[in-house]
């Protein structure tokens, strides 16, 4: 499918200086294969964006975790677009389950963040998933639809959009989706791509995985067609991430 493989590695709220620059340290050690394979994107804490930037190897690139949902201003504690691109961090992690269920961030106010980061010429990892109590009662679609629809309906651009399916049930659980349950959510995605969007957005965005992912469990889900990634947490920050960065040979 020509697909280029992605694979992010979300550090969340977790570091200090010493040992972020000892986790880079080994991450520019780390053998993996070529550009040309797979995109690398880490996204440490916003106070460590510009020391990571400076110290990461040059086949790797950096995110943020979040970003503001339009230009700075009188808006504490946010970190806007602009800021970003003025550091020269060229990727966004927006939507994370994490922030729509612990700071309520509605799909309304993701897919406008999502619209503003594009606007400013930054990519986006752009966050779905649902949780537990929502599967369980047969909504997972109809759930990640609405959170898909909430971005597609604000943008015309999906060129500079990798779309992460990260089942709330499977962060930080150890319990990581199925290969077939990954891959049936991943189609059902593509084919709402296809059918919302165009055929060539489906068939060009990038639809990665992200829930427990291991170096023990990532070939066998790098082995689905829908599947065309991960995007990474706990694991990202032990020397397994190099392992999952290799699942896209
Ligand atoms: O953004 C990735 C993250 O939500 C997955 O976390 O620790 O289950 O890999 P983890």
């Amino acid at each position: 499918m020509g697909r280029k493989f992605f694979v992010g590695g979300n550090w969340k709220c977790n570091g200090t200086s010493e040992e972020v620059k000892n986790l880079v340290s080994a991450l520019n050690a780390g053998e993996v294969p070529s550009q040309d394979v797979v995109e690398v994107v880490v996204s440490p804490p916003f106070v460590f964006l510009p020391v990571v930037k400076d110290l990461l190897r040059q086949d790797f690139h950096i995110a943020a975790q979040n970003c503001w949902v339009k230009k700075g201003g009188a808006f504490t504690g946010e970190v806007s677009a602009e800021m970003l691109c003025n550091l020269g961090i060229p990727w966004v992690i927006l939507g994370h389950s994490e922030r729509r269920l612990i700071l309520n961030e509605s799909n309304e106010f993701v897919g406008d963040k999502v619209a503003y980061a594009l606007s400013k010429g930054l990519k986006v990892v752009a966050c779905v998933g649902e949780t537990l109590e929502q599967r369980e009662s047969g909504s997972t679609m109809e759930v990640v639809a609405a959170q898909t629809k909430a971005i597609a309906e604000r943008i015309s651009n999906w060129a500079d959009v990798v779309l992460a399916y990260e089942p709330v049930w499977a962060i930080g659980t150890g319990k990581v989706a199925t290969p077939a349950q990954a891959q049936e959510v991943h189609f059902e995605l593509r084919k709402w791509l296809q059918v919302n969007t165009s055929p060539e957005v489906a068939a060009t965005t990038r639809i990665i995985y992200g829930g427990s992912v291991s170096g023990a469990n990532c070939k066998e889900l790098a082995t689905q067609p829908d599947v065309d990634g991960f995007l990474v947490g706990g694991a990202s920050l032990k020397p397994e991430f190099i392992d999952i960065i290799k699942s896209a040979e």
